[in-house]
């Protein structure tokens, strides 16, 4: 069994004190910074764009883990390899033609990622996991923290688990919103590789050791 990855969300940080947040995921036992790039078009709200994604590259010391949700997002793929994404995470609902997304994050030299909103249906990937390096089960519509978890999500991670065997592909399953102690043991029991967690890391009174619970949990 591969290590399950532990990808704190940025969007929950403390963007004035954005060093010292990133500093704490540096020293912890995470294993992605997880960042959440909003365009407020593809949801209803915005968040942080290329300038402080460059400034937060120059202090990370792990993989950045990019999550567009934003239309079009096939003219800025190569900015966003160039500021140091490691993994670029497209949505499906926003690719008219995925396929070609996702060649051309592979062709800049990044993992490629799909994310899926709650309403869509894991087989929607059947002609193309072969091509995907992760999928990103959202288990609350993108757009926010702090939101509470998608009962059904579950129910997805264990269809997309079967596609992956099924197509004997490599993929990871990565999920993200809502994330606590209460569900990452039945997230990783039913299939998942990779937790995103935000306000249960960031609002934690000590969030070294609720990342390092985390991955207890998730590893144990
Ligand atoms: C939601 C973002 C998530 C968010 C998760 O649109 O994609 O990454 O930061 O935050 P929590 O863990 O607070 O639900
Ligand atoms: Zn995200």
């Amino acid at each position: 069994m591969s290590k399950k990855l532990i990808a704190p969300s940025v969007l929950a940080a403390d963007f004035a004190n954005l060093q010292r947040d990133i500093e704490m995921v540096n020293h912890s036992q995470a294993d992605w910074f997880h960042i959440d790039v909003m365009d407020g078009v593809f949801v209803p709200n915005i968040s942080f764009g290329m300038p402080v994604i460059k400034s937060m590259a120059k202090h990370t010391q792990k993989p950045l883990d990019v999550h567009l949700m934003i239309v079009n997002p096939d003219p800025y793929i190569q900015t966003f390899a160039d500021l140091g994404a490691d993994i670029l995470t497209v949505h499906y609902e926003a690719c008219t033609h995925l396929h070609r997304s996702l060649q051309a994050i592979k062709n800049a030299g990044m993992k490629a990622g799909v994310a899926l909103n709650p309403h869509t249906p894991v087989i929607v990937l059947e002609s193309i996991i072969k091509e995907v390096d992760l999928v990103c089960i959202m288990s609350v519509n993108p757009g926010f923290g702090g939101q509470s978890f998608i009962e059904n999500t579950y129910e997805k991670v264990r269809q997309l688990s079967q596609l992956i065997q099924e197509k004997k592909a490599a993929t990871k399953i990565e999920i993200d919103g809502g994330v606590t102690d209460v569900n990452i043991q039945k997230l990783v029991e039913a299939g998942a590789d990779v937790l995103v967690a935000g306000s249960f890391v960031f609002s934690a009174e000590n969030p070294t050791q609720t990342i390092a619970n985390l991955d207890a949990l998730a590893n144990s």
